[in-house]
């Protein structure tokens, strides 16, 4: 199976965990977008969706899935989401999609935490995937200097647009700095020394608020670990 079969695997998966008339919580990415897929198909099942970007939120209402504002819902049953690396203990890398913050939040705000990923996303230790960090803009220089004290090289996510470097803004009108070189062997003080850096909104280490199951697709099938 290549590599979107088994992000298919994963996130179909995920629809035995929902709940009837409840309120879920919907990640961003690739293997998210899976989901959505097949969310689609029983969406009559849940009352609504909080997501994590303006790019699920997109999926979502063109598929005719009600999307509510997390202010407005409350406590969420469930949140399905990908990852960029997880362990068997269920810390996660995530942020490729920079949508880490809201990710984070709606992690917070929900019951349970449903990683979907495909067999390459497992490691042992973080940090191979450069960690993303989402800055407030004016404090970049600054956190990155602070980053690099820490041991990482950040670097200043950029993209192309008509042919032009620019800055990714995320959602939330900030920056993002990938932070290279990493060996992430405690990740919960690794999460909590950086989000002490003043001008930093979240770094993309989910190990405080890991996940709660890994749906892990692999060639074998799809593994569920606890
Ligand atoms: C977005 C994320 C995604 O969950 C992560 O990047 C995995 O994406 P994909 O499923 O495309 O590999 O954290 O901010």
């Amino acid at each position: 199976m290549d590599q979107n079969g088994l992000k298919l695997a994963a996130a179909a998966a995920a629809l035995q965990y929902i709940e009837d008339d409840t309120i879920i919580g919907v990640g961003t990415g690739s293997t998210v977008n899976f989901f959505i897929a097949e969310l689609l198909k029983v969406k009559h099942r849940i009352k609504a969706a909080v997501s994590s970007s303006e790019a699920s939120s997109k999926l979502l209402r063109a598929g005719g899935v009600e999307v509510m504002e997390l202010n407005d819902a409350g406590t969420l049953s469930l949140y399905v989401d990908g990852a960029d690396e997880v362990t068997a203990n269920l810390a996660m890398i995530k942020g490729g999609g920079a949508a880490l913050t809201r990710e984070k939040i709606v992690a917070a705000a929900s019951k349970i935490f449903i990683c979907i990923a495909d067999e390459s996303k497992l490691v042992q230790v973080l940090g191979t995937f450069p960690l993303p960090v989402e800055v407030i803009p004016m404090a970049r220089s600054f956190v990155a200097r602070e980053l690099v004290k820490l041991g990482g090289h950040p670097e200043w996510r950029v993209r192309e647009i008509d042919g032009v470097m620019k800055p990714v803004i995320t959602d939330n009108g900030n920056w993002i700095l990938d932070v290279h070189g990493l060996k992430i062997t405690d990740p919960v003080a690794v999460e909590t020394i950086i989000n002490q850096i003043t001008g930093v909104l979240t770094n993309g280490l989910f190990a405080r608020r890991g996940a709660n199951v890994l749906l892990l697709a692999t060639s074998d099938g799809v593994k569920t670990i606890v």
